[in-house]
């Protein structure tokens, strides 16, 4: 009998699972965002606690970019560090325990790749049958490949990511299926976590915060995550908001949506945002904005964050620092500043863009010790 039956028996009330003190076993290292922040999650007595290590995440300061930005600090946060590879665990996690707690058997979303993934992952260990819709041919390759690893269900439809979401909402109101979109407020709950992160390991909040914004569920969860920080008086300030859409998928920029978004960044290939009007107000209190960034500048930024600074992240989650390059370039004052760039993602989800990057140095030479000398001009 594996672990979590077991436990699943254990810890069953009225038919409902529990999988209370499930990772408190003394050679559990990790506590992930459950037990972690169960006071500021909405979990209750008969909400199932378990992790498969969510969240604590490295806040990684810059070793090279910072000096062109010319500010006071500026740091990464690498939510690829997440178990699936994405912040989206964060939301998963809660999304997925709550779903338990109300005995539910079968969640699904539709997704760009990521909340794919990090859903089926969940679901897998939770014993959940899952479902996802995913726009056809849209699907970085990683992404489709943990999906399928994990053992879900895949609907791929001959569509945008939009339409993919209207048929999952439509499927989950007609049958007992939990929806664990960002719409799912247990997903931004969780997701709010990584501000108080940032401000735990900053011992403040950030002057500015550059984050990418796809269907929008993220900006409003770190808002959200700042907001109830500076309540409880962890931090003295609130950051400014500057999210960065594709410039081929910029709905909240252009103010309409886009029917046929494209961008290299298939996971923010979004045309009509969900939390569009959420991610509006949490801007406009915070005093920020929300731009677009080319291709071109997507793409510089996610080779300079791999070749000078070690973080191999997706081209989406480079959109954020790309955001800062092009504030920095059009001459925006950054001195003083504590900037944090949120890096969504793991570089390894989308090895077909990673395969286009032109290698420095590479080549094939003889198996003996003189001909790689050679290579490395040293012989
Ligand atoms: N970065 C990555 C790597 C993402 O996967 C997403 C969204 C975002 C940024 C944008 O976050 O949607 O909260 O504004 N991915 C979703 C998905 C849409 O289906 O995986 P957002």
């Amino acid at each position: 009998m594996n672990m979590l039956v077991a436990c699943a028996e254990k810890f069953t009330i009225n038919g409902a699972f529990r999988l209370e003190n499930h990772n408190n076993s003394p050679n559990c290292m990790i506590n992930g965002i459950l037990k972690r922040y169960k006071e500021y999650l909405p979990i209750t007595g008969d909400t199932p606690i378990f992790t498969i290590g969510e969240g604590d995440t490295p806040l990684v300061e810059s070793a090279n970019i910072s000096d062109s930005i010319g500010c006071a600090s500026l740091h990464f946060k690498l939510e690829g560090c997440n178990p699936t590879g994405s912040f989206k665990d964060r939301g998963m996690v809660v999304a997925v325990a709550k779903a338990l707690e109300r005995g539910v058997k079968s969640i699904a979303c539709a997704s760009t790749g990521n909340t794919s993934a990090s859903a089926a992952a969940y679901g897998a260990y939770c014993g959940l049958k899952t479902t996802l819709i995913v726009p056809k041919g849209n699907v970085a390759r990683g992404k489709l490949a943990q999906a399928v690893a994990y053992g879900a269900h895949i609907a791929m439809v001959d569509g945008s990511f939009d339409k993919a979401l209207e048929i999952a909402r439509e499927l989950c109101l007609k049958h007992p299926i939990e929806l664990v979109n960002s719409v799912n407020p247990n997903r931004i709950e969780g997701q709010k976590t990584a501000a108080f992160e940032i401000v735990e390991d900053l011992g403040d909040a950030p002057d500015h915060l550059f984050i990418p914004v796809g269907n929008a569920g993220n900006i409003v969860a770190y808002w959200k995550g700042f907001v109830e920080s500076r309540r409880r008086e962890d931090c003295n300030k609130l950051p400014i908001l500057n999210g960065y859409q594709a410039e081929g998928a910029a709905p909240i920029v252009t103010g309409k949506p886009v029917d046929f978004p494209e961008t290299v960044a298939s996971a923010i290939r979004i045309g009509n945002p969900a939390s569009w009007a959420k991610a509006v107000s949490a801007r406009d209190e915070s005093g920020g904005i929300i731009g677009s960034v080319t291709d071109d500048e997507i793409l510089a930024a996610y080779r300079l964050l791999a070749s000078k600074e070690g973080v191999f992240c997706e081209p989406a989650s480079a959109a954020s620092v790309a955001g800062l390059l092009k504030q920095a370039k059009s001459g925006i004052d950054f001195s003083g500043k504590k900037i944090v760039c949120v890096l969504t993602g793991n570089g390894l989800k989308d090895p077909d863009i990673a395969n286009e990057i032109e290698p420095t140095s590479i080549g094939e030479y003889a198996a003996e010790l003189e001909s790689v000398e050679e290579a490395l001009s040293l012989a």
